[in-house]
């Protein structure tokens, strides 16, 4: 009898050397560095250097990569058009899932003229414009011109200056920023795994971002967060929480935000994305969404001894921030492009197809061929 792991639970099914999630002790580590030793003390570019090359940058190298970075932020015209011509309601995850299938179509006007490994560079042009063009959508969605791509700021800057259409105060930048180290990797999720199985056919590098994207945008994955505004909008005041999870519990509702397949403890991003919630919100003068947050993480503590997850605060991080809702699994997915094009690269090192195994428990075999108006 085969041994069946029902969403393949504790399979694992390659090695990596770009990040390790250890569940039972409640820590993430990308490319042997702890989180905590990374969040508020590197730039995502910092990391996003660690997960492609496997260290973290000098300064000459991270210039290097910034520039690289920042030179391929214009998007091809045929996507702009695109972006314009979407209907204005379009969820923006189904927008950027699109314009990165997209950019497949202008794979050779990319690379053209450009020296490298071209999946290294078909990483670099994915990571430079996926942020640009939720960002793009958000602006044409809202009537808005889109405002010229700029080169001096880094990739938190960058996004949060193009959806205000104007450039961003420090402090959201550097929030943001922390979140995007926060996002960047997490071993073989499930929008991983969806990108490293379509890479393993041989197929390409945007085909496999374009399958990570659709996987994370499901609310047991990325759309989460997402999910945790609209609970709380619910909910609507603090006084309020012991019913609605009482009632959700009772009715086998899932509580968004909360619980991990891997984390049995505490998921160790969710401390860093707690503090700057707290802070965030008491500054914007809302602290009912945090009080609300913290009630809730601490029901379920003591309900399912469940706890928070990555999405739980970052929701409230980024509604502090002034950021639309539907744009907060968008985020979650430029951050994590890092974290994808570095597991397709990897994949392509030592590269085997991906084929498990289903058990039958269909009908027997040896039924007969009936003629269609036979039956
Ligand atoms: N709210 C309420 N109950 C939850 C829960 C949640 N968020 N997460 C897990 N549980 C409960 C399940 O109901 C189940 O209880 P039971 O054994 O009494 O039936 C048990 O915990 C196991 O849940 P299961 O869904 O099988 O665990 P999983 O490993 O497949 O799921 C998640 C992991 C992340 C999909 C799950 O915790 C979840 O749906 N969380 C909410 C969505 C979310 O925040 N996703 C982002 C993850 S980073």
């Amino acid at each position: 009898m085969p041994v069946i792991a029902k969403g393949l639970e504790g399979i694992v099914a390659n090695s990596t050397r770009l990040s390790d999630v250890q569940g039972l002790e409640g820590r993430l580590i990308y490319a042997g560095y702890d989180i905590s030793e990374l969040a508020g003390k590197a730039s995502y570019e910092e990391v996003v250097h660690l997960l492609w090359h496997g260290e973290l940058p000098n300064r000459e190298q991270l210039e290097a990569l910034q520039k690289e970075l920042r030179s391929r932020r214009e998007l091809p015209q045929g996507i702009i058009d695109f972006i314009k011509s979407a209907p204005k309601d379009a969820n923006p995850m189904d927008v950027i899932r699109t314009g990165v299938s997209m950019l497949g179509l202008y794979d050779r006007e990319l690379l053209a003229g450009q020296e490298g490994d071209p999946n290294y560079l078909r990483a670099l042009h994915i990571t430079a414009k996926i942020g640009v063009i939720a960002a793009y959508f958000h602006r044409a969605r809202q009537g808005k011109e889109l405002p010229p791509i700029r080169t001096d700021l880094n990739e938190a800057s960058h996004f949060l200056y193009l959806i205000n259409g104007e450039e961003p105060k420090e402090e959201a930048a550097r929030t943001l920023d922390v979140a995007y180290v926060l996002h960047a990797d997490h071993g073989m999720n499930a929008s991983t795994f969806s990108a490293r199985v379509t890479i393993a056919t041989l197929s390409d590098m945007y085909s496999a971002i374009t399958s990570a994207i659709g996987t994370l945008k499901g609310p047991l994955h990325g759309g989460a967060n997402e999910g945790v505004i609209h609970m709380l909008r619910e909910i609507g005041d603090e006084s309020n929480v012991d019913a609605y999870i009482e009632n959700a519990l009772a009715n086998k509702k899932k509580i968004m935000g909360i619980g991990h397949r891997v984390y049995k403890v505490l998921d160790p991003r969710a401390p860093f994305l707690r503090e700057m919630a707290i802070r965030l919100s008491n500054e914007i003068g809302e602290p009912k969404w945090i009080k609300m947050s913290e009630r809730i993480a601490e029901l379920m503590r003591e309900k399912k001894n469940l706890n928070a997850n990555v999405d739980f605060y970052s929701a409230t991080v980024y509604y502090s921030l002034g950021i639309p809702t539907d744009l907060f699994t968008p985020i979650f997915a430029i951050a994590r492009t890092s974290g994808w094009t570095a597991h397709v690269l990897e994949q392509l090192e030592d590269n085997r197809l991906y084929r498990p195994l289903t058990e039958y428990v269909g009908p027997a075999p040896g039924k007969k061929f009936v003629p269609i108006d036979q039956r």
